[in-house]
């Protein structure tokens, strides 16, 4: 029997108008059954302006975190400060009352994997690992950044792991130093990395395409294999965010949990993440939350 046909003609030329030098080379990639982005992802100039305005608050928003954040400080205490000044700067927290999500930020302590939700029960101890990630909507463009913050000092071990998380996306960012790479040439560097040192790469959650709405295609897997996933091309605009666990990559919401949202480690060992937003161009990844 013939093989079925796997091409999924995502990409497709402008009737009428002549091809560019990147419709050829992304009609190469579909042309070989490569997954390629539809043209709604590219974003405009004045989007990428707006995306761009919108990462500069959003690094505006966690520096202030990074000011202030300190043991015995309540997670409650830390969406205050999102929240305000995200306000005050003229943007919106875009977490609050997405999906029923009741806060303004994620916060993430040890075993937390991520969408931790700030409370004032929760109070920062020494030797804490915690992910803050804020996602900040400005004139209707979003930008989705989190960054890990040790309490005091911490164990040996934690503290490597937020450094090899850190070091992971660094990886992602370097594999992605041109265009026209896949997202699964990103996500087998990272996990390469992350296996190299003992870690595991969570896989149920994964980073997005991003900057018109929160979360848009393509899926960025922090795994995978080489030459899968879909294709980067100039314009594009997404986040890398592998999240890195001590032990078992597999995760669990309790069932118990009022809201659905918190993921935990299955063997309640730490993770940690770091998040960037990127612009995809010509000569590599920009970071637009810097
Ligand atoms: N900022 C998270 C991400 O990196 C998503 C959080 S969803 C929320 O994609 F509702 F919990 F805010
Ligand atoms: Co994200
Ligand atoms: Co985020």
């Amino acid at each position: 029997m013939a093989r079925k046909n796997k091409i999924v003609e995502n990409w497709k030329l402008l009737p009428g108008v002549a091809p560019t030098q990147m419709d050829l080379r992304i009609l190469e990639f579909q042309n070989r059954g490569k997954l390629c982005p539809t043209r709604n992802m590219i974003k405009t100039p004045q989007q990428i302006t707006g995306i761009r305005r919108a990462g500069a608050l959003n690094t505006a928003v966690l520096d202030e975190v990074a000011e202030r954040i300190r043991e015995g400080m309540t997670t409650e205490e830390i969406n205050r400060i999102v929240h305000d000044f995200t306000i005050k700067h003229g943007g919106i927290p875009a977490p609050l009352d997405y999906e029923g999500f009741p806060k303004s930020c994620c916060t993430s302590i040890n075993e937390v994997v991520c969408h931790g939700i700030p409370s004032e029960d929760v109070v920062l101890e020494e030797g804490d690992i915690i992910n803050v990630d804020c996602t900040t909507i400005l004139d209707g463009y979003y930008a989705d950044a989190s960054r890990m913050f040790v309490i005091g000092r911490t164990t040996e071990q934690k503290q490597r792991l937020v450094d090899v998380a850190w070091e992971c996306l660094k990886v992602g960012e370097r594999v992605c130093s041109e265009p026209y790479v896949f997202v699964g040439d990103l996500g087998n560097a990272i996990q390469k990395h992350a296996h190299a040192n003992g870690f595991s790469v969570v896989r149920d959650l994964c980073g997005h395409g991003v900057g018109c709405a929160f979360h848009e295609e393509p899926e960025v897997e922090h795994y995978g294999h080489k030459g899968t996933g879909m294709l980067l091309v100039p314009g594009m605009t997404f986040t890398i965010e592998p999240m890195i666990n001590t032990g078992t990559w597999r995760v669990f919401i309790d069932d118990e949990d009022p809201y659905g949202w918190e993921v935990i480690s299955d063997d309640e060992l730490p993770s940690a993440q770091w998040e960037h937003t990127y612009l995809m161009t010509e000569n590599g990844v920009e970071i637009l939350t810097h």
